[in-house]
């Protein structure tokens, strides 16, 4: 008998690190998950150790170590596994890693920095859901002006899609020469979302960089390169998530605010 109670084929997925949660449904829509004798549907719940599962006709086994990636992704990559175009993959950056790991989140294709991979499904949903909080930080170069004006705008709340988005903090970044750089955080992840909050106020965006993850930040990797997270990085990002979750109960505070770094 297994000690475990049932648990949704997405979450059992997640759990083996086969993808995210949000991932591990797209594969059950596309009929690409068992269970037993029969095509996995959602919301299907399974029953660790007395169900089988597979995916592409492969038995899923839990326990699978842990790895935890940091890469500081170039322009020019797919934050994909794999390209049915045969475009660059984030993935081919980091070679010798054995495990099976897939990126959380998403970085556009020309943005560059902070790319997070790993096997955990459960770390990557909690950093990615938007209930978590856990913001991600980016720097825009526009080509400006420098306006203050903008900030307040961008704080205030732009609607894209109908939706207000709540910027955590946004302010300049001084610079003696070159472009304007716009330091901006956010914990919802829609695509594109820098950009469209850049264009709402009439920035052009010339480059993007993600500079932090929660307390993760991309301290000196240099482009191109990756490294292990430590224990301790990994702890810090699970408490990261855990206490955003806790500071739903503040419900109705807004949490912007013009952070000194
Ligand atoms: N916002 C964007 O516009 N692009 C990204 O890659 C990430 C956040």
């Amino acid at each position: 008998m297994s000690a475990e109670g049932p648990e949704r084929v997405s979450k059992f997925l997640a759990r083996a690190g086969i993808a995210s949660r949000r991932h591990a449904e797209e594969l059950i829509t596309q009929g690409r998950v068992m269970v037993n004798d029969h095509v996995a549907v959602i919301g299907e719940k399974v029953v660790p150790g007395l169900d089988r599962v597979f995916v592409d006709g492969k038995e899923v086994i839990q326990g699978a170590k842990r790895v935890y990636v940091l890469l500081n992704k170039p322009a020019g990559y797919l934050s994909t596994c794999h390209d049915p175009f045969g475009r660059p993959t984030v993935l081919s950056l980091v070679g010798g890693v054995k495990e099976r790991i897939f990126p959380v989140g998403r970085l556009d294709m020309d943005a560059e920095g902070l790319l997070l991979l790993t096997n955990d499904g459960d770390l990557a949903y909690l950093l990615t859901h938007p209930k978590h909080r856990v913001v991600k930080e980016y720097i825009v170069e526009t080509r400006g002006p420098r306006d203050e004006k903008k900030i307040r705008e961008i704080l205030s709340g732009i609607i894209i899609g109908g939706k207000k988005i709540e910027v955590d903090y946004a302010r300049f970044l001084d610079v003696e020469r070159g472009p304007v750089r716009l330091l901006i955080a956010v914990h919802e992840g829609e695509k594109h979302l820098v950009k469209e909050i850049c264009h709402a106020v009439g920035y052009d965006v010339e480059r993007l960089t993600r500079t932090r993850i929660g307390p993760l930040t991309l301290g000196d990797t240099p482009t191109g390169k990756w490294r292990y997270l430590s224990d301790q990085e990994v702890r810090a990002l699970y408490g990261a998530a855990q206490k955003g979750w806790e500071g739903e109960d503040d419900a109705g505070k807004s949490k912007n605010r013009i952070q000194d770094h």
